[in-house]
């Protein structure tokens, strides 16, 4: 592979607060090496309309601390077709543009594994979403500021319940992944915390709250992730439980997209910054077709094949201490 001189950089699927850090350390790298740097807006939808724009060190001040994405993301339709895939390699060519980064989730990197495949174009990845999904990284860009959103959202859902004496289900996302529930959950001291990877069931949810109430606590709180089975109807679940709990008083609350959003935490910049660079490093040293992620605090990569996987093993550990201390 030629050693790139020009590096694109694009943000694609869902944001994830530390993104633009991201951005930043890739733009930032190609000038510590003397390499241009375009940045593509849209994702992959930008790159298939030529939606380029150079940018230098200081094209990226002052993002460090900015949840969202300048670059903004989507989830391109056309990308999946060869036709869009071809004309997006059209635009790379006639922009000169040698090798790119592509900062997002498995769909992104199932995208760009099938272009570097047909057009031997050179990509590394960073992983950057708030579900944590992805194989061969400890961690995802954004997933640290998520948790922490959830966590101070249920502290004042808890405080609310309490004062009512109230069983509150607080939906979090996560489309097939648990991560943000159960580490939520532990945190804010849920009560009960349904993942897909687990899939317990109603009639267990029922015996658990009751014994709850039995145990004397007078207010609960179960976090729900939305890949959950029996969460996918969070509505539903709680006039199932009133129906067939009559102690208590149900109240339902998603977080929704506010846990996609807000500055980056302390960690997700740091994460942001090593990824970006570390992507930028790999480049030169020729590689592609590999995910940039941090195993154990060092960085690391993975080829795409292996990322995109997903990583769905339960954290045995975590559900026994979220088993232990709710007692
Ligand atoms: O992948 C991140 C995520 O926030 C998931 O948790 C959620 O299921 C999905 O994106 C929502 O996507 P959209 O913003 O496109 O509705």
């Amino acid at each position: 592979m030629k050693i790139p001189k020009k590096i694109g950089v694009l943000t694609s699927g869902g944001d994830a607060p530390g993104m633009n850090a991201a951005i930043r350390a890739v733009v930032r790298s190609c000038t510590y090496y003397n390499l241009e740097c375009v940045g593509v807006y849209r994702g992959l939808q930008g790159l298939i309309e030529g939606d380029f724009e150079d940018l230098n060190a200081r094209s990226v001040k002052n993002i460090i601390n900015r949840g969202g994405t300048f670059l903004k993301s989507a989830r391109s339709k056309d990308f999946l077709t060869f036709e869009g895939r071809k004309k997006a390699f059209n635009n790379l060519q006639n922009e000169n543009i040698d090798a790119l980064v592509v900062i997002g989730g498995d769909g992104t990197f199932a995208g760009a594994s099938v272009f570097i495949k047909e057009f031997n174009f050179p990509i590394v990845g960073i992983p950057g979403t708030i579900d944590n999904d992805i194989n061969g990284t400890d961690y995802t860009i954004g997933y640290d500021t998520a948790l922490n959103t959830a966590v101070e959202a249920i502290d004042k859902i808890r405080d609310t319940a309490n004062s009512h004496n109230r069983l509150f289900l607080v939906e979090v996302m996560g489309r097939d992944a648990g991560d943000i529930a159960l580490n939520a959950g532990i945190a804010a001291g849920a009560e009960e915390i349904l993942i897909p990877e687990q899939n317990l069931g109603r009639e267990r949810l029922l015996e658990s709250l009751s014994r709850s109430k039995k145990s004397g606590k007078t207010s609960s709180i179960v976090v729900v992730c939305e890949g959950d089975q029996i969460g996918k109807n969070i509505f539903g679940l709680a006039e199932y439980i009133e129906e067939n709990l009559k102690e208590y008083e149900v109240r339902v609350t998603v977080l929704g997209h506010i846990q996609r959003g807000g500055s980056p935490s302390c960690y997700d910049r740091v994460l942001a910054s090593r990824l970006g660079v570390g992507a930028v490093d790999a480049l030169l040293r020729g590689e592609t077709n590999i995910m940039i992620g941090i195993v154990h605090n060092r960085v690391t990569s993975v080829p795409f094949s292996e990322a995109i996987k997903g990583s769905n093993e339960i954290d045995e550990e975590l559900i026994r201490v979220a088993d232990i201390i709710s007692i």
